[in-house]
Order: structure tokens, then sequence, then C-alpha cells
């Protein structure tokens, strides 16, 4: 856990030497020998930290030390690339940031999940799981594009973003910041109302601070299967009969996580209120399950 030490962040190199998968004396002698920038460590009840404002420079520094590409994110397809709408070229320029891959929705997958809202023209979107917003971002450019007046409430933790390698290759010191300029270039942030929470809270004071009934669900939160049968029970009766529900990286062969999977598997795929259908995604299979609530 990061400590507040006058009123500053710092991290222990105990706990960065995990993330960046390096050992505490390696860290300790790539900061002596790798980085030129000074890097001071200050030593709190005996152990060296490192000050909050100085991770961006280690992070970049070890990524090229350890010969990670720059280069690592999602092929952007021509016709995004070309679009002259602000959401277009926001996205584009959140798939060039290396934080987004493979975290967030692909292209392709960001393109069924705003093809999803075109046809569907929910009242009410929920999203619980936004990262730095890409997936809101999808969501609120097919509401723009049938010119609905829906809104969507997109619920995360916005936690300062760590890497961890070898699947995470970047570093985002507050992504709720990120995500709300982000909607704000793509001109969507009249679309989206951003809650900076646990989505177990939000289940307990949805009344209060969401009112209306959910006919679009997405759940992209907690990947655990506590988290997303919590996630998926607490914000199942609040969906309006007729609505939508979906789920990110069922398989867990491929995207590393079990919770969508035992959801599926222990609680819908025989409910009869419940119809549901499994989608392949591309590039990486980490698949979707779109699911009705019939009942
Ligand atoms: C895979 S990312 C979501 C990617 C995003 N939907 C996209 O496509 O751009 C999962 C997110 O869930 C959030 N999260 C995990 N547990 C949560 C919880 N209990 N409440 C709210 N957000 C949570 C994390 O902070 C993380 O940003």
């Amino acid at each position: 856990m990061p400590v507040n030490y006058e009123n500053e962040i710092f991290y222990s190199l105990e706990e960065l030497s995990q993330p960046i998968n390096m050992s505490v004396k390696e860290l300790e002698n790539f900061l002596d020998n790798a980085v030129s920038t000074h890097i001071n460590r200050k030593e709190i009840r005996g152990i060296p930290h490192i000050n909050k404002l100085e991770l961006e420079v280690i992070f970049e520094k070890v990524f090229s030390f350890k010969g990670i590409p720059e280069d690592r994110k999602y092929n952007i397809p021509d016709y995004l690339q070309n679009c002259t709408l602000p959401w277009a070229n926001t996205l584009v320029k959140m798939y060039n940031h290396k934080i987004n891959f493979p975290a967030a929705l692909s292209p392709e997958q960001g393109e069924f999940v705003k093809s999803m809202i075109c046809n569907i023209n929910p009242s009410n979107v929920v999203e619980i799981g936004c990262f730095t917003g890409i997936s809101t971002i999808w969501m609120a450019a097919g509401l723009e594009q049938i010119d609905s007046e829906a809104t969507i409430h997109s619920i995360d933790l916005f936690d300062e973003i760590l890497p961890w390698l070898p699947h995470r290759y970047g570093y985002l010191s507050d992504p709720l910041k990120y995500a709300q300029t982000c909607a704000l270039s793509a001109g969507l942030a009249h679309r989206i109302t951003f809650h900076k929470m646990n989505s177990l809270e939000m289940g307990r004071r949805f009344k209060e601070l969401i009112l209306h009934p959910i006919d679009f669900l997405f759940i992209d939160g907690d990947h655990t299967q506590e988290g997303c049968t919590s996630d998926f029970m607490n914000f199942y009766p609040f969906v309006s009969p007729g609505g939508y529900i979906m789920l990110h990286d069922i398989y867990p062969e491929h995207c590393g996580w079990d919770g969508p999977r035992y959801v599926i598997d222990e609680w819908l795929s025989h409910n009869p209120n419940l119809s549901l259908v499994e989608i392949k995604t591309s590039p990486n299979n980490f698949g979707m399950a779109l699911i009705r609530k019939l009942a």
C-alpha cells in the first residue's frame, strides 16, 4: 500500500518490484545504474521508498530496459483511423496509449457493443468497470448516433493503474481524470456520469444514485468468481424485463479470468428467465455473453 508521508505519496521498493517483475535487489541495481535521471529514495520506517511523482519515469525506463516494444497496442482499423468525428479521434488516441492494451475492449469489440446500443436503443445504460473509458466512449457514441436521450452511469474504483508485467505495460496515476478528459474531447461528456466507487456500494445505493431501471448493463469489473457473481446478483434486480446484460471476458483460457465463466455456468445457463448467447471476439478471443432478462 502506498504511504502518505508529509502530504506526499510514496511506494516502497518492495511493492514496486512486484508489478514490474523484478526482485528488490534488481530494482535497486537498476535505479543505481540504469536510470540516468536521479531518483530520490526516502527511508520511511527504515525502508526505501520512491515518490509517486517519479513512478512514470521509472516505469518507462523499466519497459525499455526489458526490451518491451513501444508499439504494444490494438490494430486500429482504417475506418476508425480515418473517421473525423471527435469520439473516433479520441478513441484512436486512447488506443495509442499503451495502458489500454489489452485490458480495454478492442476496436472490434467496441464496435460490436456500440452496434448493440444502436439496435437496442436503451433508455438507461450502466457500466461496471470503466478502466480508462474506452468501452464507455463506444457506448456513448452509439447513443449519440441514434440521437437518444439516454445516458450512461459508469462505475469504477478508478484506482491508480500500475503496470503488471508481463500483461500490462503502462502506468496511469489518475484514471478518472483521464476518462473525464477523454469523454470531453470525444464530445460525449454530457452522456456519461462517472462514479468513483466500489460496485458493491453502488449496488446498495442504486435507488439513490441511479434511480431508473437499467435497459443495458455492461459488466466488466471485478473478474473473480465472487466479484462477478456479486455484480450480477446486485444489479440484476434493477434490470428491466426485456433488458440486456453483457458480460465481457467469458473465456478463461484466453483472458485468464474465471469469474464471468463461473457466473454463466453456475447461475445463468439453465435459468428459464434468461436467454443467453456467447460471442467470439477479436483479436483476442476473451469472449462476450449477451443475456436477455425475459421476465
Ligand atoms: C477490464 S477493466 C474494464 C475495461 C473497460 N470496460 C474497457 O473496455 O475499456 C476492469 C475494471 O474494473 C474495475 N473494478 C474492479 N473491481 C471493481 C469494483 N469492485 N467496483 C468497481 N470497479 C471495479 C477496475 O478498476 C478496472 O478498471
